[in-house]
């Protein structure tokens, strides 16, 4: 008998939002892997280190914290967690409120759907942005960047684009703007932030600053935009990259008080959704604020490893022929091979991102995610690649033994399955004819 079938339509909003395509990925490799295949994982950025002792005696010694704490975040965390950004981040904590959430994710969702009108994302982007923008019900604009210009995002690019979407009837109010970025690994320089935020001020556009990557920031000092913004920028951060606590769930965002009605619209949706964090989970992510100097330490040694695995990664990437521009942070990269398209196309039929993606997967045992997730065309033949796949307490263990170890020697010691995934990877591009 086969089941019944309820007739039921899905709403506006939701209908035709896939799962979100990183944690898709990770679960079919988790899947392959358990079934015996050998497969480096390029496709899932998670930074790989133990949680710090501290933390997890923190989060136990709070078992048994089981009531519900504040909406917006323990008292305690809210005020130390500013602090503690707002000092690194090159931002003035006076003026901002701090709120607490399940991950900054549902924080710039929520952001997302207080702030009235379309919202302007620079591309590629994060696979989340653009599906959060349909959930709220807004239209997200595209403003293409290039790989040639290293994916600069100028205040004159945001103008244009402006003057674009509203003459194409569209509502610009608000910018995501991530740096160090996912899916590029690149920064925004300090002119160019001040120019941006210049050009949001005279439109009267809120930018939400999404710098998740800002406290792995390998390739030098990290500034917010809410230093030169600081009337009309969210900063959403969390704990999830530079102390690997992705699961752990908990995220900032930091809210200017020259924003007013935004928090109690902030605390409205916490309150009819998530209602609040973990309370035992807040009390670990204390422990991560107090600038604890055994929590710094093995910050700066984790952001030392990302640079380290990141950096060798491109060094492999600029030997298959492609150039790619100096690193700012995170653990990806974003290369385009758009210029050997044909050869590609000779070599193995690929022509989308996508055709390349699962060609890497069968024939070289790489999982990536290809360009059209991160808003490119599928005729661009980009691919988010993220460098996390190796034992980060081994990786650890090896730096605190050898400080002063080559980068080289490194990876080859510590990271075997990335070594092995870019000799398929250099495999793979140099059979293409004419790619050498
Ligand atoms: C660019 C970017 N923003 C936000 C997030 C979400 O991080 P969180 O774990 O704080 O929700 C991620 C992580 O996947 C990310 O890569």
């Amino acid at each position: 008998m086969s089941n019944p079938v309820f007739p039921f339509r899905l709403s506006k909003q939701v209908g035709g939002i896939p799962e979100s395509s990183t944690l898709r990925i990770n679960e079919e490799i988790a899947a392959r892997r358990a079934s015996g295949e050998t497969i480096c994982h390029m496709g899932f950025g998670e930074s790989p280190f133990p949680v710090p002792a501290r933390i997890a005696r923190a989060l136990a010694d709070a078992a048994g914290s089981n009531s519900y704490p504040p909406t917006l975040g323990l008292p305690g965390l809210r005020d130390k967690a500013l602090a503690y950004f707002s000092k690194r981040l090159s931002f003035t904590a006076g003026g901002m409120s701090a709120v607490v959430g399940p991950g900054s994710k549902d924080l710039i969702f929520a952001a997302q759907m207080a702030i009235e009108g379309d919202v302007l994302l620079p591309t590629p982007s994060w696979v989340s942005y653009a599906p959060q923008a349909k959930l709220a019900g807004t239209n997200a604009i595209k403003i293409p960047t290039q790989a040639s210009d290293h994916h600069r995002i100028s205040g004159k690019l945001i103008r244009e684009t402006i003057v674009q979407a509203r003459a194409n009837g569209l509502n610009p109010k608000k910018i995501i703007l991530n740096y160090p970025n996912n899916p590029t690994g690149l920064g925004i320089s300090d002119e160019d932030l001040q120019d941006i935020a210049e050009v949001c001020r005279e439109n009267g556009i809120i930018v939400i600053s999404d710098e998740i990557y800002s406290l792995i920031a390998h390739g030098g000092p990290h500034r917010s935009i809410a230093g030169f913004y600081p009337e009309g920028t969210i900063v959403t951060t969390g704990l999830s990259k530079h102390l690997s606590l992705g699961g752990y769930r908990i995220g900032f965002a930091f809210i200017p008080d020259a924003l007013g009605g935004l928090m109690p619209a902030m605390r409205a949706i916490a309150s009819e959704t998530w209602s609040c964090v973990s309370h035992p989970v807040q009390h670990a992510a204390i422990a991560a604020v107090e600038e604890h100097d055994d929590i710094e330490e093995h910050i700066v040694r984790c952001t030392k490893i990302h640079g380290m695995v990141t950096n060798y990664a491109r060094d492999r990437l600029v030997a298959t022929g492609i150039e790619y521009p100096p690193l700012t942070g995170g653990f990806y990269l974003y290369p385009d091979f758009t210029e050997h398209a044909a050869d590609l196309a000779a070599a193995y039929g690929v022509s989308s991102s996508q055709e390349l993606a699962a060609d890497l997967l069968s024939r070289a045992a790489v999982a990536t995610l290809p360009g059209t997730d991160f808003g490119d065309a599928e005729q661009v033949l980009s691919l988010r690649l993220a460098i996390t796949d190796y034992d980060g307490a081994e990786a650890l263990e090896l730096l605190t033994s050898h400080p002063n170890i080559d980068q080289n020697q490194f990876v080859e010691t510590a990271c075997p399955r990335i070594v092995r995934a870019w000799d398929s990877l250099g495999e793979y591009f140099a059979a293409a004819p004419g790619n050498q």
